[in-house]
């Protein structure tokens, strides 16, 4: 969603912005902005939709600085029309705001301010905080953000520059991320490290309630209440190459492609060969509780909820724990029996889902032990879960999350592993687990050799505009997770359902224009989706099947194959998603969807 770039240094700071914002695009926007402070004298120039078109717009102007903020807007509150794009500036055009988040009680706010005479140029929730602060204005930049942000209720992240402080950008955080990144001679901010990445690999986070002050040379932070405070600096360890295309046409293909890389990352160092079983050093200081723990809630979010799915299948068939997947979003509703020694896990790449962020501190309320699976490393999730495993995947930037995906999968057969060998997996079963699951990356490869004839596949079901996805117990959550694949990238109209479920309504809508792609590899399912198979054949209806190399049985039945390796059934899902992961690629391209940035959709989403 909405992102923020901030600089205060020695260079140029419109292209720091604006290359600062490109890099924040696959998050998500509909306009976008830049403000320049130069001697006192705070410039903005906005623009509706894409950044070519901000920078358009700054073609041929001189906008002198080496101050400024940037923002991508992800519309909330009003159209995303440039009057709402940011920065929002006050009536005298001394502050100038830039913010991620909602302020919920900004209507009350902005009658108040009107009442009082401020003029106000945009429909947003945003503006009120600049005549906040012109109004709070107390002649220390500081205090004045502190009073104008007590009045605020609702979540922000804020770069705000004012001509009374040439010098300083302020930032605030409550409930949206943001972070500093130290340079030599400059000082960075951020939503997303991503942003700043190429300049620094030092940052430092900031927490809730943390107001920081930066400056060229210098940085302050303290709480918004006054209290001084010390936040430690990090080093960010991937490389900028990381978040780059290298060469392919789309973010989204490139991750498909390092999905073998993202197995074995996720699993390096995490296997005791030896011992038939996981390593997972992020979670030895709840150790004791997971030995002793006999429910565990997954509560996470699109294609994390899905993982979540595959997590319940594969650690309750290993472990005598009973596991609930929740939706984030649902959580606070259901009325869970959160007993002594039950465990949560939040699962997130972003790690700043709203939903499950407000899942996790639900939780945490309630007592008991709140653990992480999250990509980011540093991001507010990973922060306030008690002990918690990365995925160490790299960025993800493509808004389809494909490669944390199946980071995620490792990490929780990791775990499936780990609660199982303290129970009752033996040591030549935990063998035989680590074995099939470092056979993985190399089958995954042989799929993606494939893309080629799968684009050739994808070409002739790219006509079709409704389609079904259906699979069984561990291919159901693949079977959700095609179907999210394609409608969020192609926009055609894809449903997920347990094959079980067919014939309780969604047999109806088959039809020779409506396609069935089924996730049919050898196993204890097959027999019975074969008859799924078949009642969609009966009735006229195209199939795709995902079955496995050697099954001839299925390709006198469907109309199409495409064939993963051999792998037992419980593996399955690394390999069966491959295909359904480049099957909406490849549709998508050849409708000619914006696929890394799709509409309406944004990689992290941090409004609940
Ligand atoms: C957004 C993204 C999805 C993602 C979901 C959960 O909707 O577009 O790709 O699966 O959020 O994100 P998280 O970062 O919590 O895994």
């Amino acid at each position: 969603m909405c992102g923020i770039v901030g600089y205060a240094g020695i260079r140029d700071v419109v292209p720091i912005l604006l290359e600062g914002l490109q890099r924040l695009e696959y998050r998500g926007y509909d306009s976008a902005g830049i403000a320049v402070q130069d001697h006192g004298a705070i410039h903005v120039v906005r623009s509706a939709g894409k950044i070519e078109r901000l920078q358009d717009k700054l073609a041929g102007v001189r906008l002198p600085g080496q101050i400024g903020i940037g923002h991508t807007r992800w519309a909330t509150h009003g159209k995303p029309t440039e009057l709402n794009a940011h920065p929002h500036s006050d009536c005298g055009g001394n502050f100038v705001v830039i913010h991620n988040g909602i302020i919920e009680n900004y209507s009350l706010i902005k009658r108040g301010l009107q009442e009082r005479g401020h003029r106000f140029k945009s429909e947003t929730d945003t503006e009120v905080i600049a005549h906040l602060l012109e109004e709070n204005w107390d002649g220390d930049l500081v205090s004045t953000v502190r009073s104008a942000v007590s009045l605020l209720a609702g979540t922000f992240g804020l770069a705000i520059l004012s001509a009374f402080a040439p010098e300083t950008i302020a930032l605030a955080r409550r409930g949206s991320p943001l972070l500093l990144g130290i340079g030599k001679n400059e000082m960075f901010a951020a939503s997303d490290v991503s942003a700043i990445r190429r300049h620094t690999n030092q940052v430092i986070y900031l927490e809730d309630e943390d107001l920081a002050i930066i400056t060229p040379s210098s940085y302050e932070i303290s709480s918004l209440q006054g209290t001084p405070v010390r936040r430690d600096q990090q080093t960010v360890e991937w490389e900028i190459a990381s978040a780059e295309k290298q060469g392919f046409s789309h973010f989204m293909l490139k991750e498909i492609f390092e999905q073998p890389e993202a197995v074995i990352n996720a699993m390096r160092g995490r296997v005791l060969d030896q011992d038939g079983t996981a390593r997972l050093g992020g979670l030895d200081t709840v150790r004791d509780q997971l030995r002793a723990t006999d429910h565990l809630i997954i509560v996470s979010c699109g294609t994390s909820y899905y993982a979540g799915l595959i997590g319940r299948y594969i650690i309750e068939s290993h472990t005598d724990i009973a596991v609930e997947v929740e939706l984030a979003s649902e959580f606070r509703y259901r009325n869970l029996n959160l007993k002594q020694g039950t465990v949560v896990l939040a699962i997130s790449q972003s790690g700043e889902t709203a939903d499950t962020l407000a899942a996790v501190r639900e939780a945490k309320r309630k007592g008991v032990a709140v653990l992480g699976l999250v990509n980011a490393v540093g991001s507010t999730i990973a922060r306030e879960t008690v002990a918690g495993i990365y995925n160490h995947a790299g960025p993800e930037i493509g808004v389809a999350s494909t490669k944390a995906f199946v980071s995620q999968l490792t990490i929780l057969y990791l775990l499936a592993l780990l609660l199982g060998r303290e129970r009752n997996l033996s040591i030549s079963e935990g063998k035989q687990f680590i074995a099939a699951l470092q056979s993985i990356p190399g089958k995954i490869s042989q799929i993606l050799a494939e893309s080629d004839a799968i684009r050739d596949i994808a070409e002739r079901y790219a006509v079709f505009e409704n389609f079904m996805f259906i699979g069984r117990k561990y291919n159901f959550p693949i079977a959700l997770e095609g179907a999210l694949k394609l409608k969020e990238i192609s926009y055609l109209h894809s449903e997920g359902y347990a094959a079980g479920e067919m014939k309780h309504g969604p047999i109806a809508l088959i039809h020779p224009q409506f396609p069935t792609v089924c996730i049919a590899p050898q196993g204890e399912s097959y027999d019975k989706i074969i008859s799924n198979l078949q009642e969609i054949k009966a009735r006229s209806g195209p199939v795709l099947a995902i079955a496995t190399h050697g099954d001839q049985e299925i390709a006198r039945l469907a109309d199409d194959v495409i064939y993963i390796p051999d792998i037992e059934e419980r593996y399955s899902p690394f390999l069966t998603v491959i295909p359904l992961q480049l099957l909406a690629y490849h549709i998508a391209n050849f409708n000619g969807r914006e696929i890394d940035e799709p509409r309406n959709l944004a990689k992290s989403v941090t409004v609940e």
